[in-house]
């Protein structure tokens, strides 16, 4: 069996997560500790941003040696030890791979900046004029004795690697099928295996769609490298397994990947679901009062879901480590909900840490490490109500980003002990996802109920049927509204459920699995 099948996963922000060694940067050590942790949660999977050496100029998406870890996180043997203790306890691991770019201190870039062309000259891409616009591309000028402007992919300090261009109509630019641009991608493939050889079960694939750049709309091209990367790849590790940062899936899973994110833009069906970031009084479909009907994720979701649900997986997150955690947007009763939502739905779940134990977006926090709003998202994780939290012993002042001073009700002890906590309902709809078939996976999806306007809304999954109100108010569900004859047994609720002479009544802000008979 695929061990995707069943899988639910936690991102951990590796220096937000656990200080074992009073430093008061989170290391892997600190993880190996709280493994047990994420098991008892029910995740067998864990998505851990980069741990790469770096000079963290983006929070270690500036790769300055791709084989080394970070000294502040460990050795690459802790790394290789927190593989071996997560298999133990059934929980896979996936790195960061960060293809795109990498950072301005890399080896590879200190060669290809030189005036004299080394073995690296055309391992990023470099225009041969030294004043001037890179086309619509953004370029960095007057950095280098080399005569040219280098091209970035996300911050200045990230120089973008040579995947070669699909119409090569200038002289500095190489195609795709060159020598320089097949190197890349080589390199990359000597990368993964590298720490596949070393216990990594798969990677989370930064900014995956952006290696070749413009005159690749529909990203052919960029498909192409990865098809020919991930199969070099899964030819000696099959049970490798990629989830690419992308949220196209009609691009991303036929291209090879097993599973794409959908990721919160604002204004997409996602971000309409849990956050609406765009709205001066953000109202998303989650929140009591809002006038939005689910219809306004779906028409964006299932589309792309149906297309593509043969291909691989296209999976929902309660957050990331670029989003504002949700806590920020919607109360406890209704993220209870939300999360209840997300974790029933197809493919496999994404828990970013803490979301499952209510921590807040500390919108207010100073940049850090190139985080800008980010920051607030990446605070460290809250294990108790203790002076450092239980995040580390060190001196509050060195730790690497602020405790929340409330931790009241939001830390893993307390919700750990409270029933019918936010962190008991995510476990137990983890437990019921995974000891429900029809729950797992792609099994199959069909919303029975989704009428404009009404903001209660029902899905089928297999044998259940889950029946959804985020409003205030109360309503009634009828057997015809959920097309089916008789009445259900209830089988899970949050908040009031009742079933009742052949309806079923969801009281505000509630969610209820039910089996057909
Ligand atoms: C991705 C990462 C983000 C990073 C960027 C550049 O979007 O999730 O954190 O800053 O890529 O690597
Ligand atoms: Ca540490």
């Amino acid at each position: 069996m695929d061990w995707l099948k069943d899988a639910c996963f936690y991102e951990i922000y590796p220096q937000s997560f656990k200080d074992s060694n009073g430093d008061g940067i989170g290391d892997f050590n600190g993880i190996i500790e709280k493994l047990d942790y994420i098991k008892e949660l029910g995740c067998n999977g864990i998505w851990m941003n980069p741990c790469f050496d770096s000079p963290f100029k983006d929070a270690g998406y500036d790769v300055r040696n791709y084989k080394l870890v970070a000294e502040r996180y460990g050795t690459n043997d802790d790394l290789k030890r927190l593989f071996e203790e997560a298999h133990k306890r059934g929980i896979k691991i996936l790195l960061d791979l960060v293809p795109g770019h990498t950072s301005d201190e890399h080896e590879w870039f200190k060669d290809s900046k030189k005036a004299e062309p080394g073995e690296f000259k055309d391992r990023y891409i470099w225009t041969d004029f030294w004043y001037g616009e890179a086309r619509n591309l953004r370029g960095i000028a007057g950095m280098a004795d080399r005569n040219g402007i280098y091209v970035v992919n996300f911050f200045a300090s990230q120089p973008a690697l040579n995947y070669g261009f699909l119409n090569k109509t200038e002289k500095w630019q190489s195609s795709v099928d060159s020598p320089e641009a097949i190197a890349t991608a080589d390199a990359m493939c000597d990368v993964m295996k590298f720490w596949l050889s070393m216990g990594a079960d798969g990677f989370r694939v930064d900014m995956a769609d952006s290696l070749v750049k413009f005159d690749d709309d529909d990203k052919s091209a960029t498909c192409k490298v990865w098809k020919r990367i991930i199969a070099e790849v899964k030819k000696e590790y099959p049970e490798a397994r990629l989830v690419s940062e992308w949220n196209r899936p009609r691009q991303s899973l036929p291209a090879g990947f097993d599973m794409d994110f959908m990721l919160n833009w604002t204004g997409n069906g996602y971000d309409l679901l849990l956050r609406d970031t765009g709205s001066e009084k953000p109202s998303p479909i989650f929140k009591k009062d809002s006038k939005r009907d689910i219809n306004d994720f779906l028409n964006d979701y299932l589309p792309q879901y149906e297309d593509t649900r043969e291909s691989g997986r296209y999976c929902l997150i309660t957050g990331n480590h670029d989003t504002d955690r949700v806590s920020y947007y919607l109360d406890e009763d209704e993220r209870k909900i939300a999360f209840a939502f997300l974790l029933t739905m197809p493919g496999a779940p994404f828990i970013y840490y803490g979301d499952e134990i209510g921590m807040r977006y500390m919108k207010e926090l100073p940049s850090k490490e190139g985080g800008y709003t980010r920051t607030g998202s990446r605070t460290p994780m809250q294990w108790d109500d203790s002076e450092g939290a239980g995040f580390s012993t060190a001196n509050k002042d060195s730790f690497y980003l602020p405790i929340d001073a409330d931790l009241k009700g939001k830390n893993a002890k307390e919700q750990m002990a409270k029933e019918g906590s936010l962190y008991n309902t995510v476990k137990e709809v983890i437990a019921l996802r995974k000891s429900n078939e029809a729950l797992l996976d792609n099994g199959n999806l069909d919303f029975v109920l989704r009428q404009p306007g009404r903001r209660e809304f029902a899905f089928k999954r297999g044998d259940l049927l889950i029946v959804v109100n985020p409003s205030e108010k109360a309503c009634k569900v009828d057997s015809s509204d959920v097309k089916i004859s008789s009445l259900p047994e209830k089988k899970y609720s949050i908040g009031d459920v009742k079933t009742d002479k052949g309806v079923i009544e969801m009281g505000p802000v509630s969610f209820g699995v039910f089996v057909i008979s």
